[in-house]
């Protein structure tokens, strides 16, 4: 699914969202090593994103032609900021009501509203796509991303103490969080 190019401003900033363009395979590949290393909230390690930039056109090749997956990337003053997306939680028939979410800014472009914007836009596609639930895991301690998700109709449904465990030795939880269409 194609997200319709939208212009607006936040915070004094200019943001455009759109869906990627295959030229970006790259970058977005670079963009997901930087996040990972910036937060301990994503899925994984920096050094553990081994995808190629083929996996990655795959990937956004796929969210770009497919009737029920969308990425929308987001660019603050012109500059990449991060994206999110949702696809189906997996292949089979009776998981098709099910999306799975996720969503991951720069550092430098956390806190001054873009996650909630683009978490708005990305639930009202799912709803219009069809969905009848929205789903993501997120990460014990990751309270602003745990705020947003609660303020646009997340709950949290369940728990796996200590599923993450980190090279320090210190573990996080994960919180799973569905959100039924309104
Ligand atoms: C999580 C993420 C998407 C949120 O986007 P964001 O643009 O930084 O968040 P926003 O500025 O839209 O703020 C979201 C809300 O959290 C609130 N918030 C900020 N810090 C908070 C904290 N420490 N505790 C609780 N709420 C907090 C904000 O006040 C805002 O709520 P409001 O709109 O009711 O005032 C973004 O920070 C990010 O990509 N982080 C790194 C990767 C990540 O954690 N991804 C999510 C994986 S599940």
């Amino acid at each position: 699914m194609i997200f319709e190019e939208e212009r607006l401003e936040l915070g004094g900033r200019e943001i455009l969202l759109r869906s990627p363009k295959e030229e970006e395979a790259e970058m977005l590949l670079e963009y997901l090593k930087t996040v990972t290393g910036e937060t301990r909230f994503l899925m994984c390690e920096s050094d553990e994103v081994t995808y190629s930039a083929e996996n990655e056109l795959e990937f956004l090749k796929s969210h770009n032609e497919s009737e029920n997956e969308m990425m929308i990337m987001a660019f603050v003053d012109g500059e990449y900021a991060g994206n999110c997306a949702f696809e189906m939680v997996t292949s089979s028939r009776r998981n098709h009501h099910r999306a799975s979410v996720g969503i991951a800014l720069f550092l430098k472009y956390t806190g001054f509203g873009l996650g909630r914007l683009l978490m708005e836009r990305l639930l009202a596609r799912i709803d219009e796509a069809g969905y009848e639930m929205s789903e993501l895991t997120v990460v014990g301690g990751n309270d602003r991303a745990y705020h947003l998700y609660e303020s646009l109709g997340f709950k949290e449904c369940g728990r796996i103490p200590n599923a993450n465990k980190y090279d320090d030795g210190t573990y996080a939880d994960d919180i799973l969080m569905v959100r039924v269409r309104p």
